[in-house]
């Protein structure tokens, strides 16, 4: 069944995934002090790349708490505590309490707080914000995407040899993995492409993309919590998410997205995808 959610809804909706953004921001601001006199204790999750900190754990409390102080009744899935949750057609939180835990463990600035409301599995909320740049990237359905307050669209270029891709390392390092991102990041390298770059944050290099900083970035093997606010801010400031090996679908629980400032970038990086066999590469499959 198709369900719908009023504009007030809408409008407190946004005003809990501000408050949460911003008070899950603060911890990671205060960790990020502690930092310098303590390392920061990690674990291991998938494998010894897949790192998690107590602060994953702290900043989602917080999300979750403020998200469910005014919609006691959403779903929440959430990369922490509630990573099984089903997506349904039902309004749901879709919470990344600290996206790029690589990042921040190392002291990068490329970390974020991840928060979507998805309803009927599309995204139609989104709220990044990333502490260390002080960069708040916001959207909703039909109202534009804006960071800080500001609105931003996506980069007009139409040609692949005049953007900069972001094509991440896998958590999964076998031979073939390793390859596959390889062998896609030479072949843009040598087209040539303006630049490759390689952050930490799915859902903020989403925002790169959104902002008109970047053309491309594509990914498997996230999760609905890494590209789902992403999604919807990519959308409004005019760009283009599908999956990454096919242009006409999008799906939150297929682990895998194409973003880009245009379908005729996009179109590119699915034909890379599939030319080195991407999604099975990574996934094992
Ligand atoms: C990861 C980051 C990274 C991406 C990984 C994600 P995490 O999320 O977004 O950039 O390459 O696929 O899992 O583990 O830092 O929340």
């Amino acid at each position: 069944m198709v369900v719908s959610i009023s504009e007030t809804e809408i409008n407190v909706a946004v005003d809990l995934a501000t408050r949460a953004a911003a008070v899950a921001s603060a911890i990671i601001n205060k960790s990020i002090e502690e930092r310098q006199s303590a390392m920061v204790e990690t674990v291991a999750k998938t494998n010894s790349t897949d790192l998690v900190t107590m602060y994953d754990a702290q900043c989602e409390e917080e999300v979750i708490n403020i998200l469910k102080s005014g919609t006691p009744f959403y779903n929440i899935l959430s990369e922490e505590t509630r990573s099984d949750v089903e997506l349904t057609n039902d309004p749901t939180w879709v919470v990344d309490p600290i996206d790029g835990t690589t990042s921040f463990v190392h002291g990068f600035y490329d970390c974020c707080v991840s928060i979507a409301l998805v309803v009927n599995k599309e995204p139609i909320l989104g709220v990044i914000s990333a502490p260390r740049l002080q960069e708040i990237f916001t959207a909703v359905k039909g109202r534009g995407a804006f960071c800080n307050g500001q609105r931003i669209f996506v980069s007009e270029s139409t040609t692949l040899e005049e953007s900069v891709v972001f094509v991440h390392q896998s958590y999964n390092r076998s031979q073939r993995a390793v390859d596959s991102v390889i062998a896609i990041q030479t072949e843009l390298a040598k087209l040539p492409v303006h630049s490759l770059r390689n952050n930490g944050a799915a859902a903020l290099d989403m925002c790169f993309v959104a902002a008109g900083r970047a053309e491309m970035y594509f990914e498997v093997n996230i999760h609905a919590w890494d590209y789902a606010a992403g999604t919807i801010i990519v959308r409004e400031a005019g760009g283009v998410v599908h999956d990454v090996d096919d242009t006409e679908t999008y799906d939150l629980m297929r682990h895998g997205m194409c973003c880009g400032c245009c379908k005729e970038i996009t179109a590119k990086g699915v034909e890379l995808a599939r030319k080195y066999d991407y999604r099975n590469a990574i996934m094992d499959l």
